[in-house]
Formats: C-alpha cells, structure tokens, sequence
C-alpha cells in the first residue's frame, strides 16, 4: 500500500438543522457525523458499514464534496476540498464519483443510454459528440453491456443492468476514487455477484479506489481491505477487514457480525436490541450505551476515545480503554444491569 493517502478525512463533522420548532426555542441539529478521521491509500477498498441511519452516506457525500462539513477538513489528493475555488473544486471533483444505491430512481428515465453515460462528458466540455459516442461505447463493453443498447432508456433495463449504466456514467471521466454507496442493496440477490465481481474487475483494470459502503457485512468481508464501523455518526471500529471479523472487539461490531449468517463464526454472539436512537441530541458519552449489553455507569456521559489496540486496529469502548482511578473510585466502572 502506497505511503500517501488518496484522501483523508481530519475531525469531519457533518449537523443537519432541524427545520420547525417555536421562534424562542434553541435550534436543534442532527448530529449525522461527528469527529471522522481516516485516510485511504490509492488501490484499496475502504469499507463504511452500520445500520441505516448511522452516517454512512452523508460521510461520503462529504467526501465527495456532495455536502459541506460543519466542521474539519477533506483533503483530496494534498489539495482542501473546501477551501478550493469553485473551478479547482469543480475539476478536483470530477476525479471522484459516485455509483447510487438504486439504479432506479438514479437514473432520469427521459435519458437515452448515450445521454446517460455522456452526461459527465457534456458538464465538462470539451468533447467532440464523436468522441463523447466512441468513449460511451468503450463504456458499455467495459461494464458488459452491448451497443445496441446505446439509444435504449433504463426503463427497458433490469436493475442489475441499470446499475451497469450508473457504473458506466461514473467512470466516464477516468476518476481515481469511486464511492459505491450501497451497489447491491437494492437488487435482486441474484445479481449481487455479478455487479460485484464487474467492481472488481473495474478496480484492478482501472486502478481504481473504492469506498464501499454497506449495512451488509458478509459483502464487505468479501470485497474491502479496510473496515470503518460506524454507529450514530460515531467510530466504534476501525481496521484491517481480516482482524475486524477474527476478532471484533466492540460490542457493536460483534453484534452486527453476529447477525450474518456465517457457520465459520465460532464466537459468542451478541444480539442488538431496540433501534438506533435519535440523532438529534445523541447520547453525551459512548454513543452505543443505551443498546449495549457491557454499559457502565462512566458510558453514559463520558466518550470512549478511540485506542490503537493492536497494529492498525482501533476502537472506541471503556470496556478496552477502561476508567480512571478517580472514575473507578466514583463506581463508573460498575455495569448498568438494564434488566432492574
Ligand atoms: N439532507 C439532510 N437533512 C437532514 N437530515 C439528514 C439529511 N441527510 C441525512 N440526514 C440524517 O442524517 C442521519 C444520517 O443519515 P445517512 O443517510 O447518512 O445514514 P446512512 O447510514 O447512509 O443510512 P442508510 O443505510 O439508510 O442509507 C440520519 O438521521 C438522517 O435522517
Ligand atoms: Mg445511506
């Protein structure tokens, strides 16, 4: 893996205002993502997993520049996204894209495939309507789609072949990074693989780098490198693919491992209860406290920091971090026994 990051992510915030509420009552916000840090290296496939609502498009739209930070900094290629001016910004983004969760609503169904996949060729400029037509045809044998489909409208596709079209349009310009926001979650099992396997084979023709974002976390086992695990617009995990599924050590990330369907896993389960609260107002301490069945006392008000706790392996949990000793002597290391 290359020295030098592609991109890197310094204590990004994300807050959404909350519309409504009374003119004398203090705005609230939606705390969608609060103190990320990461860096991806050229090549890798980088994996963002939690549950829905948890932050994970709104991270890669910031990324990408989809949605401005409340606060840090996205450094793409050594250059600050958000300090650019509009025509740097414009060109730097083009060289990171997005594939969409569904194809179905991604893809303007007045659009011919040609318009479609040309569509990025067109905003920038500068492309003869030859050129635009032989690049989209070279497109279409790359994703495996045929020419006859060139004048076609995704309405007379499937899903998995409307998905091949979104690839299409988002390797149009030759990005360096591809952000895949859930590529397979809304279509037929059947065809999870072969859309897969065609990112794969993309990645390793075009030297590409994945963000590959996924509540499903047999697929990210399958394809990332790198996993960061997300809960309530927090880190809770962070690391290589193969240390997080032998030995995950934070209570979430065992829980949603625990929820696949794997006989390899041998461990003792943990089975989440409730869902993710609201993220208006979240807990003050560890974000996980009210669902996780280790909580202590000090969970509640005071944050985990995010420990190196083997080589590249990072988590955010008092259980590993534990208190200090003026905390221990307080008794915020004593579990709350949820069942009282
Ligand atoms: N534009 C927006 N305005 C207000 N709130 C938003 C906006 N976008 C996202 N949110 C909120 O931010 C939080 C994180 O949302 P996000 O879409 O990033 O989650 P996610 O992990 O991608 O979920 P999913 O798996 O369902 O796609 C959610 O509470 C969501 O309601
Ligand atoms: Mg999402």
């Amino acid at each position: 893996m290359s020295k030098n990051p592609i991109i890197k992510i310094e204590n990004l915030y994300v807050d959404f205002p909350v519309k409504g509420g009374l003119p004398f009552q203090k705005k609230k916000h939606i705390s969608a993502v609060s103190d990320v840090s990461l860096e991806i290296y050229p090549g890798e496939t980088f994996g963002i997993v939690g549950e829905s609502g948890c932050g994970k498009s709104t991270l890669a739209n910031a990324m990408v520049g989809m949605v401005k930070p409340t606060g840090g900094k996205v450094i793409f290629k050594d250059k600050d996204l958000f300090s650019l001016n509009r025509t740097d910004f414009k060109k730097t983004r083009s060289d990171m894209q997005m594939i969409f969760q569904d194809p179905f609503s991604s893809l303007n169904p007045r659009f011919s495939v040609f318009q479609l996949i040309s569509e990025p060729m067109f905003i920038r400029g500068g492309f003869t309507k030859k050129e635009m037509e032989q690049r989209v045809l070279e497109l279409l044998k790359l994703v495996g789609l045929d020419e006859k489909d060139l004048h076609r409208y995704p309405s007379d596709f499937s899903g998995g072949q409307k998905q091949r079209i979104g690839i299409a349009r988002a390797i149009s310009l030759n990005p360096d990074l591809l952000i895949c926001d859930e590529p397979v979650s809304a279509l037929d099992v059947s065809v999870h693989a072969q859309i897969l396997n065609l990112l794969i084979d993309l990645q390793e023709h075009l030297k590409l780098t994945y963000v590959f974002i996924s509540h499903n976390l047999a697929v990210v086992k399958n394809v990332c490198d790198r996993i960061l695990v997300m809960y309530l617009g927090k880190v809770m995990e962070f690391g290589s693919t193969k240390a997080i599924y032998k030995n995950p050590l934070h209570p979430y990330t065992n829980a949603l491992i625990s929820a696949i369907l794997d006989l390899d896993i041998k461990r003792e389960k943990t089975i989440l209860k409730g869902d993710i609260p609201s993220p208006i107002d979240p807990p003050k301490g560890c974000r996980f406290w009210q669902r996780c069945p280790y909580a202590m006392e000090g969970c509640i008000d005071i944050p985990a920091p995010l420990l190196e706790v083997e080589e590249n392996h990072f988590v955010a949990c008092h259980k590993l971090s534990g208190f200090n000793e003026e905390q221990i002597k307080n008794g915020l290391d004593k579990r709350i026994n949820k069942d009282e």
